[in-house]
Parts: C-alpha cells; structure tokens; sequence
C-alpha cells in the first residue's frame, strides 16, 4: 500500500527535506581536492545533530549486506555506484566524481537526497553523465502529477539515459518515503513490464533516485560488503530528490 500524506504532514517532511537540502549544499562546498570523505561525515553529523534530527542511514539495517550501516552519509567515488562509506583514506583528487547521499529523521518524518559533484574539471564524457544523469531525475520529477503513473517516471529516467548512450543500474531502485525511509512503491529507473503501475495520487511522496553507469549497467558489491560498483569499472552518477504530488503539480521537498 502506498501511504498518501496530509498537508500537516507534508509540511513536516518538507522541513527534514530542506535540511537535507543545507547539509548537502554544505558537502557541495567541502568539495576539493584533498579533502577526505570522512571529514564531509563529520560535518554532516554535527549539523543533523544541531538541527535536533537523526541520521536516517547510520544503523539502518540492509539485509542485502547483514548489517547495519555505519556512516550518516554514502559518499561513492568514480566506479562506485551507491553505498561508498566515508574514509579518512579516501582523499578527493581532480578529476574524480563523487555521490554523496544522505538522509534525515526530523519530527517523524524522512528526507532523502543524493547529488554528484565533480572535483575540478572533469573529462568531457563524465560531465555528461553529469548532466544526463541530473536531466533524467528533472523530467522524471515533471511526471510526479495526480492522474499520472509510476511508469511514466521510470520510462521518462530510462528513456532519456539510454537515448544518451548511458545505462542504467537495475539492481538499486528509488522508493516511497515518509514516517520510514523506505515505504512502497518501489522506483526503478526503467519499465519492467512485470511490476505493477500504479496511478500518482495526491499525497504521495515519491525518493526518486536514478543511478547510471558511463558504461555497461552491470554492478557488483566489494568485499567491504557495501560498495556497489559498476563491474566494468565505468564511472558511475546518482541524483535523489523527494518529491510530493499535490494539486499544484510536483512538490520537491528536498530543495528551496
Ligand atoms: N538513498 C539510498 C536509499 O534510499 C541510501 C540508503 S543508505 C543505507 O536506499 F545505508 F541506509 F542503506
Ligand atoms: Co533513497
């Protein structure tokens, strides 16, 4: 079932969506060459911890890794795809990309955004992937209208990546999201004919994450248990925003 959210309560997921929001235009900014993915962990935990929220990540439990995880962000270099875990050794160097995911619980409610930031100049083909990965997340989020389907966001992210030469990931998918971080629907990036489509309704929240590969659309998970990342070693982008459907069309609770 596809929990719908009232006005009261949308307003409460729109506060821990523009926290999410500050906490990742500050990350935006820490990134440099020579900074570490930890020193952007220990910035994000102390704002969440200012702002009276909780970490929506760190022990949350994954089935797929039998664990829970240990970090407030994800933050995934070049081939890595989602789930990189911060690291004093990991130090950004020009010419890297990185994904930095977060999440947040703020009065009951989550909040759940991922941007990839370039380090210095890129070569041509990953500004690309930049940039179809960021479009294909705008034309899903135009789709988030009452009356609409879960189809025409996948179709309108997989149409847009694969037309651009990209791929895109299969194995990781966006989700619902409100007094848990994960509520159904589940979100892939493309029509799979065999799941179900149902209709957008006013008051769904909808975590709409495409994640895509510069190269073949094959992932794997390091031994760290953890890291996915592309099998042919393609640089990798993801971008999330939460995104409500209300009267006046689309609602992204995750930017000003
Ligand atoms: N944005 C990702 C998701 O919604 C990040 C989850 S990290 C995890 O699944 F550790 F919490 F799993
Ligand atoms: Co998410």
């Amino acid at each position: 079932m596809i929990i719908r959210k009232t006005p009261a309560e949308l307003e409460k997921m729109r506060r821990s969506g523009l926290l999410v929001y500050q906490i990742l235009e500050k990350l935006r900014e820490m990134v440099v060459e020579g900074v570490s993915t930890l020193e952007m962990e220990t910035v994000a935990e102390q704002m969440i911890a200012d702002a009276g929220a909780k970490p929506a990540f760190k022990n949350y439990y994954v089935p797929a890794a039998g664990e829970r995880y240990r970090f407030v962000l994800c933050t995934s270099i070049n081939e890595e795809i989602v789930h990189g875990m911060p690291s004093a050794k990991r130090i950004l160097k020009k010419g890297d990309i990185v994904s930095i995911d977060t999440g947040v619980q703020l009065d009951g409610y989550f909040g759940d955004s991922a941007v990839t930031v370039a380090v210095g100049e890129v070569n041509g083909q990953t500004k690309k992937l930049l940039d179809v990965t960021r479009e294909s997340l705008e034309l899903a989020i135009d789709k988030v209208r009452a009356g609409n389907r879960l189809f025409d966001i996948c179709g309108s992210v997989e149409k847009h990546v694969v037309s651009n030469g990209f791929s895109i990931v299969r194995e990781y998918v966006g989700h619902g999201i409100g007094t848990q971080l994960h509520e159904e629907p589940q979100i892939p990036n493309y029509v799979d004919r065999k799941n179900e489509n149902p209709r957008l309704k006013e008051g769904m929240v909808l975590a709409i994450e495409p994640m895509v590969n510069a190269g073949k659309p094959e992932s794997k998970v390091r031994s760290d248990k953890w890291t996915a990342v592309t099998k042919d070693g393609s640089y990798s982008a993801h971008f999330e925003h939460c995104v409500a459907v209300t009267s006046n069309g689309p609602w992204v609770l995750t930017r000003p």
